[in-house]
């Protein structure tokens, strides 16, 4: 197993880009969680970094504790849970007074954190025990989801295909572009969002046998598991008196299935806490009939699978939406997300970016600010990954020129 890196972005331990020396140079390898060696050196770069994959002594999702019947479910223990709850301190004079405290996702795992970690314990689960070898998604260039399908689909020995759409080109886009190509997926121009849903057809069907499909967003009853799990997490830290009980929690959303996860989690632990989304996208995709589907599918799924644990919840569930961070669209940057970035940085001692954690950011401070609030105890939950992985730029190698290309360009953020 690669060794255990010391420093607080996970990679200390890994010089880069790799030294002349060749030090670096020797295949590393990654245990999964099966126990097989894989190894991750791609396109002449070790790759993932050396960290432990698989948490240890995490046997199984609090989930299956609470509902029994769950336990034949494929899972795969990716997240180091329990994530920690803490004050915002460290921004505490920008946000203004008040009870605010932060869920740190972001570091949920040492190869990379964010809100994709928790649902592809599952996810990718899944795909093992279907035998699929392959994993085709779509993102932005600037895919968190992306990023995370490269690197623990790499890291668990799928071969992995992304189609990505534009979007606006930030620093954060051409760092992730690195990212992907480094982790060894295969990467793919998509154009706008129907020429992205054509490609990433064609690829799937290209070997429709050995693939799995991963939408963006994962918000799939099982993905969504992983949400609903971190809210029986989010209780056992409120009983255990880290924190106290939220009356609201504040996340950005797109696909929404983090939201509604966490609305029905809460509402079966018999929770009045608000979950309010803040909407990066358009209403188009993101509006409260989108929402009420995902929950909805979501708490079919679960009664039908822990029908004696498990009774419909989606009624209980207590979500709201704020449009107010998005501005002139999905990844644009606005005024207030600009001032945010640092803010999001002095946080979580990365630089925020512009699509979700800026904006989710800017919102939660207006929230925090509003007459309704006062006095009340709000957390955010913080889905963007604090862990960097490195972005080579002799990666840029294996990226097709249309999507090099995009490294040449102004970047807007
Ligand atoms: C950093 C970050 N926050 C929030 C979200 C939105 O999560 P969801 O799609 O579950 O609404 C995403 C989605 O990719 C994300 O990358």
């Amino acid at each position: 197993m690669c060794s255990r890196a010391s420093s607080t972005n996970g990679y200390g331990a890994l010089t880069w880009p790799p030294s002349s020396s060749g030090a670096n140079r020797k295949p590393l390898t990654a245990l999964t969680p099966s126990g097989r060696q894989v190894r991750c050196r791609r396109a002449g770069l070790p790759y993932p970094p050396p960290v432990d994959l698989v948490p240890a002594g995490r046997r199984a999702p609090l989930l299956f504790e609470a509902l029994p019947e769950l336990r034949g479910l494929p899972w795969t223990p990716l997240a180091h849970a329990p994530s920690p709850v803490e004050r915002m301190d460290a921004i505490a004079d920008w946000l203004g007074p008040g009870e605010r405290w932060m869920k740190r996702d972001d570091r949920i795992s040492p190869l990379y954190g964010g809100n994709k970690v928790r649902r592809y314990e599952f996810v990718l689960a899944e795909a093992q025990a279907a035998g699929k070898t392959r994993i085709v998604t779509a993102g932005g260039i600037a895919s968190t989801q992306a990023q995370a399908t490269a690197l623990f689909g790499r890291a668990l020995g799928f071969r992995v295909h992304v189609v990505l759409f534009d979007q606006p080109v930030t620093r954060f886009a051409k760092r992730a572009l690195l990212v992907d190509a480094a982790a060894g997926a295969e990467l793919e121009w998509g154009g706008g969002y129907v020429a992205t849903t054509l490609r990433t057809a064609r690829a799937l069907l290209r070997e429709r046998k050995a693939s799995t499909l991963i939408l963006p967003g994962a918000a799939n009853p099982t993905a969504n598991l992983g949400y609903v799990d971190a809210m029986l997490e989010l209780d056992a830290q409120v009983r255990a008196g880290q924190m106290p009980r939220p009356d609201a929690i504040v996340l950005p959303t797109g696909s929404s299935g983090t939201l509604a996860a966490l609305a029905l989690g809460a509402a079966h632990l018999g929770w009045d806490t608000e979950i309010v989304g803040v909407r990066i996208t358009t209403a188009l995709a993101t509006n409260r009939f989108t929402i009420a589907e995902v929950a909805a599918a979501t708490d079919r799924f679960l009664c039908r699978r822990a029908p004696r644990g498990w009774t419909a919840r989606r009624r209980q569930a207590r979500w709201s939406i704020d449009p107010s961070a998005l501005g002139p669209g999905y990844g644009h940057p606005t005024a207030e997300a600009l001032e945010a970035i640092p803010q999001v940085e002095r946080l979580l001692g990365v630089p925020g970016e512009v699509t979700y954690s800026a904006k989710a950011l800017a919102a939660f401070r207006r929230l925090a600010r509003a007459p309704r609030w006062q006095g009340k105890t709000l957390l955010f939950w913080c889905t963007l990954s604090s862990i960097v992985p490195p972005a080579p730029a002799e990666a840029a190698e294996a990226l097709p020129p249309s999507l090099r290309r995009l490294l040449d360009a102004p970047e807007t953020a």
